[in-house]
């Protein structure tokens, strides 16, 4: 009897393109393709389960051990700083982590005294200013980044970057590129090595698949 595989999906369109790639490796997501209320969804015949949860909350189940593999975009992996194994870059889900603002800086800062950062990554942000030996203020929102600038509350966001059409539409612009993005499956620390075949093949089998997407 094989071990259960637990996967915490990030809900929405990576969990989507995973479910592709998992049922080329005849592993059958027809219950959380269609979720209902339930939370806990199964293919009983290859004994894998599958929880749906917000993306940022996927390294916590991973890293808590309650889910063995997680599917979850770079961004949020860096965000959590959580110590998870990263096996394989999944190739969809692509776009960049970009700090953002008007073309034009000049005055922009001329009445406060801290250049602040708007993003919903305050960890990142932290990390990526402090690399440049700049003090910077967080303002963490959780939505509607472009906000920060276009309002007034900060001088640039820090936030990703896909086609650049909301950026475009508030007369904002990609001023720095902080890192590319895309979906990662990361693996639990003590399943990689209590369910080692198991995760090998799974590991294995998405590989082989995300190659052919090349
Ligand atoms: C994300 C991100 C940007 C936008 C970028 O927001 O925070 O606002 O997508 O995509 P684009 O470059 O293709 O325009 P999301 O749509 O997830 O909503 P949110 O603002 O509520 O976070």
């Amino acid at each position: 009897m094989q071990p259960v595989i637990t996967f915490a999906l990030a809900k929405g369109r990576l969990a989507e393109q995973a479910f592709e790639l998992l049922e080329q490796l005849g592993i059958d997501c027809t219950e959380p393709r269609n979720p209902g209320r339930q939370l806990v969804l199964w293919d009983r015949k290859s004994n894998v389960r599958f929880i749906l949860v917000k993306p940022s909350d996927v390294p916590t189940y991973v890293d808590h051990g309650v889910a063995d593999f997680g599917v979850v975009g770079k961004d949020t992996l860096l965000e959590s700083g959580r110590p998870l194994y990263e096996v394989l870059d999944l190739t969809f889900g692509r776009c960049k982590l970009c700090i953002a603002g008007y073309a034009d800086q000049t005055n922009q800062s001329a009445t406060r005294a801290t250049f602040r950062v708007a993003t919903k990554y305050p960890n990142i942000a932290h990390s990526y200013y402090d690399g440049k030996g700049q003090t910077i203020e967080i303002i963490e929102l959780h939505g509607s980044i472009e906000l920060g600038p276009v309002i007034g509350l900060s001088d640039v966001i820090l936030d990703i970057v896909e086609s650049g059409s909301t950026l475009r539409a508030n007369g904002l612009s990609v001023l720095e590129e902080v890192c590319d993005v895309s979906a990662r499956l990361v693996v639990n620390r003590v399943s990689m090595k209590t369910k080692r075949d198991r995760i090998r093949q799974i590991i294995d089998g998405m590989a082989e698949q995300v190659a052919k997407l090349k």
